[in-house]
């Protein structure tokens, strides 16, 4: 009998994570059927897949499934496995077509997942039926505000449900845009932690590793002329102001203050005074739209929303999709996208992505130094079975809000994690 994955003590104020929960792939195992197979899961965003035949293919909880649009404008996601002896049926990453071909045996389904062709059709007896036949799909599949997930459980609440709160975050980012359309710009950071996905999780909130981890940023940052202030009081670190939100079903926020001295608009980071007139019409656009109290919200502060279990949107000097899948439990594929107004000008577009590749991906100040961090605790996590317990209690017991720096949002996600994992099936 192993111990429990959590201890949770709030007379102790205390909080320890058992490490076999990040090493174990008999824990992958039963992960994979009572979070993965029982939550909503990020898919793609509508704004991949424009145009009538565009779509995209990808891996979503070890599923390959095939996200497109077709050719009447309805968007799809299907299993992408032959229907004849399952092969792969379509290789692309992206692209758009009318159908999809297997290479094997060459039956063809349209884009709607209708299987069209079947060479040799008239070797079939007559109990053959090609309209059962047609792409599996998931069997549920839903959208909120152009984001799309699939839930392997048809019994489970709506989509809309289980956001619940966290549609509120969402609508802080996407009212960015004067029509409330967003957009994933076209490009995809696409690379391998060898760590525990959990670890992603607990990484995309956890700003108490700010100081230290992103100290390079930082410098860089106050080098850039950049105000960098760390407010005075109690547990402060961190040069933003911020606490952790609890939204509800595993999900949840940081909710932060921007830098002081930060610019107006916020998502336009790095700012000469050219940049100047562009973002005080942005920023009057948004006051007129919304009114100066959202106009503030929306402008002003930032967050990073983690929705349960493994999509994160980073709403900070950028706007960045964030989603991660375990490859085996020591190793997770993340795919990160920026993301923006469909409105946006052709300057402030490019000052978006210059923030974006600044701080996030492979060449970045922050992605490097995160998944360095993150390796390094998965090669310290060897030693699970002799120190078994991580330390989770920070900000514990306090009577104040809890801060971002606190470790109350990380123990948000372990406490529904567990919650699910401790449920009979
Ligand atoms: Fe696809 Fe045979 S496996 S046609
Ligand atoms: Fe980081």
């Amino acid at each position: 009998m192993r111990d429990a994955f959590i201890i949770d003590d709030a007379r102790e104020k205390k909080f320890l994570l058992n490490r076999e929960a990040l090493v174990s792939p008999s824990v992958l195992q039963a992960e994979m059927k009572k979070v993965f197979a029982k939550c909503w899961i990020y898919v793609g965003h509508a704004s991949e897949i424009k145009a009538p035949g565009d779509f995209v293919t990808r891996r979503v909880t070890g599923r390959p499934i095939i996200f497109c649009r077709d050719h009447s404008g309805e968007i799809h996601c299907f299993f992408n496995t032959c229907r004849h002896r399952g092969a792969i049926v379509c290789t692309e990453p992206a692209g758009n077509r009318r159908g999809f071909r297997c290479i094997y045996h060459g039956w063809a389904y349209v884009n709607d997942g209708k299987l069209a062709g079947v060479p040799g059709a008239d070797a079939y007896a007559d109990t053959f039926d090609k309209n059962e036949l047609g792409l599996r799909r998931p069997p549920r599949f839903e959208s909120y505000r152009g984001f799309w997930f699939l839930c392997l459980d048809k019994d489970a609440p709506s989509l809309e449900t289980y956001l619940g709160k966290a549609k509120d975050y969402m609508d802080l980012v996407l009212d960015q845009s004067p029509s409330g359309t967003m957009e994933i710009l076209t490009g995809v950071q696409d690379y391998d932690i060898a760590a525990n996905w959990k670890l992603m999780v607990e990484n995309s909130v956890d700003d108490y590793h700010i100081p230290t981890t992103h100290s390079t940023w930082l410098a860089y940052m106050a080098n850039s002329g950049v105000g960098i202030h760390v407010p005075q009081g109690e547990g402060l670190v961190l040069p933003t102001k911020g606490w952790a939100i609890d939204l509800g079903n595993g999900h949840f926020t940081t909710d932060n203050i921007n830098f002081r001295g930060r610019p107006v608009a916020k998502w336009i980071p790095i700012y000469g005074e050219d940049a100047k007139p562009e973002m005080d019409e942005i920023r009057r656009e948004l006051v007129e739209r919304l009114g100066p109290d959202r106009a503030n919200r929306v402008a002003d502060t930032n967050r990073n929303l983690v929705i349960f279990p493994n999509l994160v949107i980073n709403d900070g000097s950028s706007v960045t999709v964030r989603t991660f899948y375990p490859e085996n439990a020591a190793k997770m594929h993340v795919s990160a996208w920026a993301f923006g107004p469909v409105e946006e000008s052709e300057t402030a577009r490019a000052r978006r992505l210059d923030a974006f590749l600044t701080f996030y991906g492979p060449g970045g100040f922050a992605t490097p130094d995160d998944v360095e961090a993150l390796e390094l605790v998965q090669q310290g996590l060897a030693n699970w079975e002799d120190d078994p317990w991580s330390e989770m209690s920070r900000g514990m017991g306090k009577e104040s809000a809890q801060l971002n720096s606190d470790e109350h949002h990380l123990r948000i996600f372990w406490r529904r994690w567990n919650q699910l994992m401790e449920a009979a099936q």
